[in-house]
Parts: C-alpha cells; sequence; structure tokens
C-alpha cells in the first residue's frame, strides 16, 4: 500500500486503540505524549502526518514545529481547536470525521431533551432516595407537540430535525442562510428563535466566531419555560450566564453534553434537577467511534498513497 518508513506519524492525542495500533502496524508512529524533550524534536522534525482529536488544541505555534507536516487528521467532526487557517496556509491539509457520527450525536440531543424535560435523572435520584414511599415525583415538563429551535442546520441539526418530527414537535432553526428544501421554519437569528420555542438545540460550530454566543440575552429570550440543550462546544455558551439563569429561573432547564473547559464541570451545575450533564459522549458509541476511526485511517492511507482523502477541511 505504501512504505511505512516513509509513512511517518505523530500521534498527538488519544486516540481510540484499534486504531492507534493499525497506525502502528502500517505507519512509522510516535505517541507525543510518551517522549522527551529530544525524541519529541526528532518525531516533530520528521512527521508527516500529525494524528489528533476532536478536544485538541493545535496551534499555529504547535504547528511551526513540524517542518515536514502534510496532514493533521482529526479523529472528530469538530475542529475548532486546530488552526486550520495556518495548516493551510503552509499546504499543510486537514481532515475530520464528518457524517459517520451525526446519527449518535442527533440521538444524545433527543435524549439530554427528553432526559431534561422529563428530570429523568433527578427522578432515579429521587427513587434511590426512597422518597417514592412519600409521595409521587414532582411533575414535568412535555416534550411531545412543543416548538423546538435548532441552532446551526448542518447535518446534525438536519438529523436531530427528523427525529423531533417523530415526537410531533413544531421545528424551527436559524443558520446562516435559510436552507432550500427544509420544511422547517427559518427564523433571521437567535434571539428570535429562542424567543419562539420551548426548547433550543445549540448544533453550531465551535471556534471563535460562536465564542459565548448563547450569552444572558439569549436565554432571558428562551425565557422561564425554556430549556437549552448543548451538544455542541461549550464554547458557544456562557456559563456564567448560564448558571446565573438557572438561578434566577429565568430558563426552565439545561442539558449540556460539553463544556467551555473540559474536562471541568462548574460545581454550581451539579444536583440540580433540571441540569443533566454528560461527559462529551455525544458520538462515543462503539460502531460510530470504529466508524470515525476506520476514516481516519483511511485518510491517513489515502495521503501516503497518494490518493484524494477522503473527508477534507475545505478553506
Ligand atoms: C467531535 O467529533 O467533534 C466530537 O465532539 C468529539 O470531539
Amino acid at each position: 500500500m505504501f512504505d511505512k518508513t516513509e509513512a511517518r506519524v505523530v500521534k498527538a492525542a488519544f486516540l481510540p486503540p484499534a486504531l492507534a495500533k493499525r497506525l502502528d502496524e502500517t505507519c512509522t508512529l510516535a505517541d507525543w505524549e510518551l517522549l522527551d524533550e529530544a525524541e519529541r524534536q526528532t518525531a516533530a522534525e520528521n512527521a508527516r502526518v500529525l494524528a489528533v482529536n476532536g478536544e485538541s488544541v493545535i496551534t499555529a505555534e504547535f504547528i511551526a514545529q513540524f517542518p515536514k507536516l502534510e496532514l493533521i487528521a482529526d479523529f472528530g467532526v469538530g475542529y475548532d481547536g486546530i488552526d486550520v487557517a495556518a495548516a493551510h496556509a503552509r499546504g499543510i491539509a486537514v481532515t475530520n470525521t464528518p457524517g459517520v457520527l451525526t446519527d449518535d450525536v442527533a440521538d444524545m440531543a433527543m435524549g439530554l431533551l427528553l432526559a431534561t424535560s422529563r428530570q429523568i435523572v433527578e427522578a432515579q435520584r429521587f427513587v434511590e432516595r426512597g422518597e417514592w414511599a412519600k409521595g409521587g415525583f414532582t411533575w414535568t415538563k412535555k416534550v411531545s407537540g412543543g416548538k423546538l429551535g435548532i441552532a446551526g442546520m448542518g447535518r446534525i441539526g438536519q438529523a436531530i430535525a427528523r427525529r423531533a418530527s417523530g415526537f410531533d414537535m413544531v421545528i424551527s432553526y436559524t443558520d446562516r442562510q435559510p436552507i432550500a428544501g427544509l420544511p422547517y421554519a427559518f427564523a433571521a437569528d437567535l434571539k428570535t428563535l429562542a424567543s419562539e420555542v420551548d426548547f433550543l438545540i445549540i448544533c453550531v460550530n465551535g471556534g471563535e466566531k460562536t465564542r459565548a454566543l448563547v450569552d444572558a440575552e439569549i436565554l432571558t429570550a428562551l425565557g422561564a419555560d425554556g430549556i437549552l440543550i448543548n451538544i455542541a462546544r461549550g464554547t458557544v455558551v456562557d456559563e456564567t450566564a448560564l448558571i446565573a439563569a438557572l438561578d434566577a429561573g429565568t430558563i426552565a432547564g439545561a442539558g449540556l453534553d460539553v463544556f467551555e473547559r473540559e474536562p471541568e464541570v462548574p460545581a454550581a451545575l451539579y444536583g440540580r434537577p433540571n441540569v443533566v450533564v454528560t461527559p462529551h459522549m455525544a458520538s462515543a458509541t462503539h460502531a460510530t467511534r470504529k466508524a470515525m476511526g476506520d476514516l481516519v485511517f483511511d485518510n491517513v492511507a489515502a495521503h501516503f498513497s497518494g490518493e484524494a482523502l477522503i473527508t477534507p477541511v475545505t478553506p
């Protein structure tokens, strides 16, 4: 397929063991975490491919250490942590893993929406605390037929909309512009969308353009009956504003799979009946993580074989 000695890869983040094994068997693989300073320098001088994941922070300075770098292969759909502009400016390609994780992330969004609105996690705590015998659980917020707003109507947003249609939800969305052929109402901006819906799911890309997009103003627009779900990136939500809104009861609840400073989760979000937190696991099913690993490998193999990349990130 390609010459193993020429196929020099640096693994600079956690990758599933099966993918790391495949890379190790077919390429000359160095694990950044396991190298000392001198070994890192040698590995960086020679590497042609850098394998990272969706949570990696790959700055222009980091990339500059790799003079022969040709490709950054991202195990993840999100690449907001990678300075893609700096990579492209040096002619370094970037690949990610779109498509294969869409269904799982959409499933998780619906799971969080249901768990938060129907207080499923709190209901389990209630049973475990032995409180059922003292009286029934509190009544919760109805999901079916509710108004759902989706911020960011890419693959994942559309997959959520298809699922929510099965719950007879009335769906509207916002994006840079209306998307042709979609049977959902378009809102011109996020504030308008938030003010019109019962549930707001955040699906936009991370990065500087969307940092703190969901701020106090958007939360106020969502309102005291509104539920916020974030399966995108933690940076998109102003966590301080969110905690203040939860404290003040100006929103009804939040289901969050992502956080500003992962793996740190603000303790102020713990133990609330109306908040569900999960550890950035929306795409973490066995089948999907395997498919993501296969796609990373296929991109790396295509690169070393001189073939077209399968899922390049376009400038
Ligand atoms: C992704 O694929 O970007 C997921 O969020 C995991 O990082």
